[in-house]
């Protein structure tokens, strides 16, 4: 049978990225896209498209069923750095728009969900290397809150209403097509857009301050191996650790200057620093990995080589 794809908040960082690779996996027809704003015109111009408040149940509901909508892709959020700027509004938007998708999710009108969560669900007193699965979590941010009672209910729909959720805690994201929308990892791309624009870069986090990380294409693959997924595989029913890399700014500013040797950084660290001090440096991921066999391909050089070279143009 025919499955018709919705991603909320698709004209954002990842939303864009996997608009594209579902309507290359699913055909451009069956996967409809829709944010409160528009995209890129890439985005606009390769497949439906609709104007759509997140937190708006009738106007969700509404679309759904006439796109006989049966997978949802919840991608609207406010992140971490933002988040802490605009408490309320952060808490309001992530947790009503999950509520309403998990909901049609309980009334049988969609029958698979994905929604992702964050590094940022673990605080400062988790274990910071190799933060397993099952830990001390305590988030210290609006957004690690939001995230870690997102996880809760997920899990707690999945028990009481048989819903088929189903998340990833994404680590920092790292990509080329859009700019990353407000989070304290945003460095890890700016970076790159600096090096080819000035030749240097101020970064708002200290030189040694090592997070996780991952290449928008691992993120992509992953998201998709975890919703194609058989359901008796999917164990975890709140989130799954992800891993791909992780480094400090000053590795990634030497893996920069490898490919433009006269590239300069400088530190001047701001309010995202504390932020960043309370998440993991690194993710042990294992039951990822059993579970659904996953595998992260990107390191930071390739991430670097790729990165240079699509921005370059
Ligand atoms: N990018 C990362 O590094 C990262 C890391 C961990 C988790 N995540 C999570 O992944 C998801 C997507 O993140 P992203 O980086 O693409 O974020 P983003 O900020 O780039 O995109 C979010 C999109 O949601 C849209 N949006 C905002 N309010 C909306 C509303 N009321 N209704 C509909 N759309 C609305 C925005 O216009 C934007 O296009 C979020 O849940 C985020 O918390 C992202």
């Amino acid at each position: 049978m025919q499955k018709y794809i919705l991603i909320i908040g698709a004209c954002g960082q990842i939303g864009t990225e996997l608009t594209f690779a579902l309507r290359e996996k699913y055909g451009k027809d069956n996967v409809v896209a829709s944010d409160i704003r528009e995209g890129t015109d890439n985005l606009m111009q390769s497949g439906p498209f609709e104007i759509l408040d997140a937190t708006d149940y009738d106007a969700l509901e509404e679309l759904i069923a006439y796109y006989e909508i049966s997978e949802v892709y919840l991608m609207a959020a406010m992140l971490s750095a933002t988040a802490e700027k605009f408490p309320m509004r952060a808490w309001n938007l992530n947790m009503n728009s999950l509520f309403n998708v998990l909901n049609l999710g309980k009334e049988k009108k969609i029958d698979k969900i994905f929604w992702p969560s964050s590094i940022a669900v673990f605080g400062p007193n988790t274990p910071k290397e190799n933060t397993p699965q099952n830990t001390i979590m305590e988030p210290s941010t609006v957004y690690g809150i939001s995230k870690q009672s997102g996880e809760r209910w997920c899990e707690y729909y999945f028990n009481k209403y048989d819903v088929d959720v189903r998340s990833i805690r994404y680590p920092g994201l790292i990509s080329w097509k859009t700019m990353p929308g407000g989070g304290t990892t945003d460095y890890a791309v700016e970076i790159y857009h600096k090096a080819l624009s000035e030749g240097s870069y101020a970064c708002f986090l200290k030189k040694d301050t090592a997070l996780p990380m991952m290449f928008m294409d691992d993120a992509i693959k992953a998201t998709i191996q975890l919703m194609e997924a058989d359901d008796d595989a999917v164990k975890i029913r709140s989130s799954y650790n992800l891993a791909g890399m992780s480094f400090t700014p000053k590795e990634m500013a030497e893996s920069v200057k490898k490919q433009l040797p006269s590239f300069q950084i400088s530190y001047a660290p701001d309010f995202r620093q504390a932020i960043a001090d309370s998440w993991p440096s690194s993710i042990d991921d294992v039951e990822a990995q059993q579970d659904w066999n996953w595998k992260a391909e990107f390191n930071l050089e390739r991430t670097t080589q790729v990165m240079l070279e699509n921005l370059k143009g």
